[in-house]
């Protein structure tokens, strides 16, 4: 793949997935999860609220059902009924799930009450508008499920919630340079049209950074588990000081559901980790999870790495350019609002047992083994080459 087409499929995938710019069988990741009810026993709350998911059965939503059928609330969801949830399958036996189309058929959204409506499925700013104005009148909150996209490009060192968000696409662009813009844009004005209709103190806005975890269906995590799991000597890219973040989205799933019993309007960054880390201290903590003996290979140099077309390995993204404050988002209003964060070792660890679990099919798992442009298939090689050079 050349540099172009690489830095494109970087974004592309970001944009169908969230930010813009990267055989052990649980009975998490199986058809045979706990029920609503075994979870309700040890964490429900005396609120049963009644919850509209737009969306729900992909990565984010099958974890926030999970955690709020744990806590007792009822789930409806809204999709078009094509994409199947591959986790928590048997949870959705009690999931109430309405099928309809966002572009041009809500109908059976209308005359229904709920305390709550997520919309995670907000792809187009018009979608948002229109859910956010028919549901007002019967639903107390709205949460958005916005994104850290929309900061791009990413310049500033420290990324508050009130930092200024990219509300159009600069004129003057080429083609590229407007696709890294458009997810950012539609996110930004997606998060002002919710409040336009529900009004500020009836608004939650999230902004989730690089989400990973079980159930993710990028691809686009799953180089450090494998690679990990595998041990020996390893590539690891970037500077001292390189920053990283990424959020475990079942962490994000979960504070959602709180956010909506709390009541706790108002706009969040939804960053991990908890403290600073770099691409460095990441690895090393990382490589915990798995008992195999690995060694480290740093390559610093960002000319080597461009020519060898690593522009980022997530959650590492080369800090240059637009990205350079890509891992510079401001978690502190979350984390006092009550986001936390499971250890890194047992995010790892999990998302790597699902990639092993029937929840996962050979076919995906083939076409990241098999792909001999990735870093996985490369790393060997480049590796020599550093250390010829
Ligand atoms: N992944 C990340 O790293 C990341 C980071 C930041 C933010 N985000 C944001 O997080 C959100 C959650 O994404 P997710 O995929 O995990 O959510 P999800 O709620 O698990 O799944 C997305 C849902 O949208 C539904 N959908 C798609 N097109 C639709 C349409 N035209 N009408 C009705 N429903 C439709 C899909 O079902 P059907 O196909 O059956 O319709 C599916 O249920 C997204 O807004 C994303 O931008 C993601």
């Amino acid at each position: 793949m050349n540099k172009k087409k690489s830095r494109r499929k970087f974004i592309e995938t970001g944009i169908k997935t969230g930010v813009a710019l990267p055989f052990f069988t649980s009975s998490l990741f199986s058809c045979t999860s706990k029920t609503a009810d075994q979870q309700a026993d040890s964490s429900s709350t005396n609120q049963k609220l009644k919850i509209l998911i737009l969306g729900g059965t992909s990565f984010l939503g099958p974890h926030q059902i999970a955690y709020a059928m744990s806590r007792g609330h009822s789930i409806t969801t809204f999709t078009r009924g094509k994409t199947q949830p591959s986790v928590y399958k048997k949870l959705f036996e009690n999931v109430e799930q309405l099928i309809g189309d966002r572009n041009d058929n809500l109908t059976a959204l209308h005359n229904r009450k709920w305390d709550a409506v997520i919309d995670n499925s907000g792809h187009k700013v018009e979608w948002t508008k229109k859910t956010a104005k028919l549901l007002k009148d019967n639903c107390a909150l709205y949460l958005y499920t916005s994104s850290t996209g929309v900061f791009y490009p990413y310049l500033d060192n420290d990324i508050k919630e009130d930092t200024k968000l990219v509300l159009s696409e600069p004129a003057e662009m080429n083609e590229e340079q407007k696709l890294e813009y458009r997810y950012g844009v539609m996110k930004a004005n997606s998060e002002l049209e919710a409040i336009r209709q529900f009004g500020k103190d009836r608004t939650i806005i999230v902004r989730p950074t690089y989400m990973f975890g079980p159930a993710d269906k990028t691809n686009r995590f799953i180089h450090w588990p494998i690679r990990l799991s595998q041990g020996g000597e390893i590539l690891m890219p970037g500077k001292e000081n390189d920053m990283v973040q990424y959020i475990d989205a079942r962490d994000a799933a979960e504070w959602m559901i709180r956010l909506i019993e709390d009541k706790k309007t108002g706009t969040y960054n939804a960053a991990g980790p908890k403290e600073k880390q770099d691409i460095y201290e990441f690895v090393e903590e990382a490589k915990n999870a798995f008992e195999v003996k690995s060694t480290f290979v740093k390559i610093d140099d960002y000319n080597f790495l461009k020519e060898n077309d690593i522009h980022y390995i997530v959650p590492w993204i080369m800090p240059t350019g637009e990205n350079q404050g890509s891992a510079k988002v401001n978690n502190q209003k979350a984390k006092e609002n009550g986001l936390t964060f499971r250890p890194l070792t047992e995010s790892i660890k999990d998302t790597w047992d699902w990639w092993n679990s029937d929840a996962v099919s050979q076919a995906q798992r083939d076409k990241v083994g098999s792909d001999p442009k990735s870093v996985l298939a490369l790393e060997k090689s480049i590796i020599e080459k550093w250390k010829k050079r």
